[in-house]
């Protein structure tokens, strides 16, 4: 029997976890998906074959359901869990607290607890640079600067996550563990096959930019113009989703090696990017002119945050291969292709 390097890869049919399904296939492990498709499109699997050539195995389950996740460690033998499963709406975090305690906590403790129960070795988890906070005159944050006021519930879902980590890897138990703390992820795959499918109007810059661009909203507002920044716009470490998609492969990988049992490790570019600055780099390579006026703050937002990527760097030997160009581009190409699907 061929032993497969089965990956339990939850909310994998989501943003992130789509694009690092196929990063997974590529480096020779097997997904295996465990999605409800609340937040996900249901043609992702068949979007996902055109890239690999095949539909990795999609097991419709929800996470807060512990019984239904336990038939999924039942059927098949995992090396490594890469756990996305989550709600991210940072404004819908605060308007309902409950929804996002109780689905991001309860998925994450079930994923857990049955890890524990089926002795996969290694896990994955989706954090955030929310964690930070507002890093006030660090802008450049590095993991061990000590986590932030989450600015919202959403945020705090991720604060806590990486605490109950901590617990259960200072309880002794086997699993080893790395926490993925995320910047500003944009853009799609190159083919322009998956992407970003917003639900209903969109929170995030790029999705608002090219769905301004494309016809979708009639302009897009510019959230503050008089922040302590170069051009008054906030800034943020834009990382293209394949890189950080890549960043997942090299982190199983890291755990596999066995070299740490538990890791908490920023990816982004390293490089911070203003909202005028992106809209610039969306008009050069779209050569479309973006309809956008300036807005009054957005509350919670942070001024300035970027990764310091060093330990990517060196611990996963993980380095981003997209510039922001790149990701711009992408995000405008599957844009564009949604429309004509
Ligand atoms: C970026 C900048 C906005 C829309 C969020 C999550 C975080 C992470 C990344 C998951 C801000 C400005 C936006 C618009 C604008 N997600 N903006 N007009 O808030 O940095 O982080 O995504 O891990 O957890 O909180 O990203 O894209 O919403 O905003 O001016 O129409 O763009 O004010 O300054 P954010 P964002």
């Amino acid at each position: 029997m061929i032993h497969q390097r089965n990956i339990l890869v939850t909310g994998g049919a989501g943003f992130i976890g789509s694009h690092t399904i196929t990063a997974l296939v590529e480096a020779g492990y097997n997904p295996v998906i465990v999605d409800d498709f609340r937040g996900a499109d249901t043609t992702v699997p068949n979007r996902i074959e055109k890239i690999v050539g095949f539909i990795p195995s999609f097991v419709i389950k929800d996470v807060s359901d512990k019984a239904g996740l336990k038939e999924v460690f039942e059927q098949y033998t995992f090396v490594g869990i890469i756990h996305f499963a989550a709600y991210k709406a940072v404004g819908e975090s605060v308007q309902n607290p409950l929804k996002y305690y109780r689905n991001n906590l309860l998925g994450l403790v079930n994923t857990l607890e049955l890890a524990l129960e089926y002795n996969v070795p290694n896990f994955v988890f989706s954090s955030s640079c929310t964690v930070y906070g507002e890093p006030g005159e660090i802008k450049e944050v590095t993991e061990d600067l000590p986590k932030g006021f989450a600015a919202s519930p959403y945020g705090n879902t991720k604060i806590i996550g990486e605490d109950i980590l901590k617990d259960v890897h200072k309880s002794g138990s086997h699993i080893n563990i790395i926490s993925l703390r995320y910047f500003n992820p944009i853009g799609a795959h190159p083919s322009g096959l998956i992407g970003e499918f917003p639900i209903g109007k969109p929170n995030n810059l790029l999705p608002m930019v090219t769905g301004t661009a494309i016809g979708k909203f009639e302009e897009i507002t510019v959230f503050g113009s008089d922040y302590a920044t170069t051009d008054g716009t906030c800034i943020r470490d834009y990382i293209h989703v394949m890189d950080l998609a890549n960043a997942h492969v090299k982190a199983i990988e890291f755990l596999e090696s066995g070299k740490s049992s538990f890791e908490t490790i920023n990816v982004g570019t390293g490089q911070g990017a203003s909202i005028l600055r992106v809209i610039q780099v969306f008009e050069e390579v779209s050569e479309v002119k973006l309809n956008w006026k300036f807005g009054p703050r957005r509350p919670g937002d942070v001024v300035e945050i970027y990764a310091n990527a060093d330990k990517a760097n060196h611990l996963l030997n993980w380095y981003p291969k997209y510039t922001l160009e790149d990701s711009v581009r992408h995000a405008w190409n599957w844009e564009k292709k949604l429309q004509d699907d």
